[in-house]
């Protein structure tokens, strides 16, 4: 069996960029001081990148595809009764399980960018969208911010136990193919990454996003009270 190119550049430079977004954002809410101006932009890009991966879910190569990783109730239950099979066939792409985790992850994490724009900090910064919505709307995209990172931290333990899981039990070292993109299979590899259509779809992505936070919200003085 060969080493094949499975996981496009792309898609490996959202997974860890995702990953740092993350933490950074985890860091600049609890750990540091005065470091919410820097929350928001962070916020902002994480959007970037879940928009960015759910265009290139559309046109982006094979094993990045929605249509490749996300299927029905039947192959997810036949993969699910192989789960603990030591022997059983590696998927190529991600697994039948493996697909639903990645599309609740990228469901939390939109969740989380799109309902901090709604939030305050109670002293500077509102979100741009915080002045357009009334009372209910504004409660209800705080509880969300609050309790979909909770459940985003669930969903990352169990997608990291998952990993050492496959690593330990099956043998199936997963995280050097997040990496450096290949795997030993005897698939047909995706060739190349495409880089100039993921910069044509980042480009779109990006701005997709300037328009939802800059243009289409009735004033964009997020900040102005900060700075004089
Ligand atoms: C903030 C924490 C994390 C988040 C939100 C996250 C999210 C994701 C997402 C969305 C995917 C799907 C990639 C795609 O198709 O675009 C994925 C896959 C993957 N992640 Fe993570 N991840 C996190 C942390 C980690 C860590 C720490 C590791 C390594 C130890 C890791 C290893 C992997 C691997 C190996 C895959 C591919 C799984 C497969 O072969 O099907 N992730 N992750
Ligand atoms: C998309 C990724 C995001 C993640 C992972 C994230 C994560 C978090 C976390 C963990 C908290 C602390 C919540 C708590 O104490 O229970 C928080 C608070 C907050 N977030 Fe986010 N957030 C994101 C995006 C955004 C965006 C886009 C904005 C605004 C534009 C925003 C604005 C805020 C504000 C104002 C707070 C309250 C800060 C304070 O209490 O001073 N967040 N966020």
């Amino acid at each position: 069996m060969n080493k094949t190119l499975i996981w496009d550049l792309p898609t490996r430079l959202f997974h860890w960029l995702l990953v740092a977004s993350i933490f950074a954002q985890y860091a600049t809410a609890e750990w540091l001081d005065d470091a919410v101006q820097w929350h928001f932009y962070i916020g902002y890009f994480t959007l970037f990148l879940i928009v960015f991966r759910v265009l290139w879910g559309v046109v982006g190569t094979e094993h990045a595809k929605f249509s490749n990783f996300v299927k029905g109730p039947k192959a997810v239950v036949t993969y699910i009764s192989t789960l603990f099979d030591k022997h059983s066939t590696s998927s190529v792409g991600h697994n039948p399980l493996g697909g639903w985790f990645v599309v609740v992850m990228l469901i939390l994490v939109g969740v989380q960018g799109i309902s901090g724009l709604f939030m305050t900090d109670d002293i500077f910064l509102d979100g741009p969208y915080r002045s357009m919505a009334d009372e209910s709307t504004i409660e209800l995209m705080s509880s969300l911010h609050h309790l979909a990172f909770d459940a985003l931290l669930y969903v990352i333990g169990l997608h990291i136990l998952a990993i050492v899981f496959y690593a330990v039990y099956k043998k199936q070292k997963l995280v050097p193919a997040m990496v450096h993109g290949k795997k030993e299979t005897s698939s047909p590899s995706i060739g190349h990454s495409r880089i100039r259509l993921a910069i044509i779809v980042a480009i779109v992505a990006a701005a997709l996003v300037y328009v939802a936070i800059e243009v289409y919200p009735p004033s964009s003085d997020v900040g102005e009270y900060y700075y004089y």
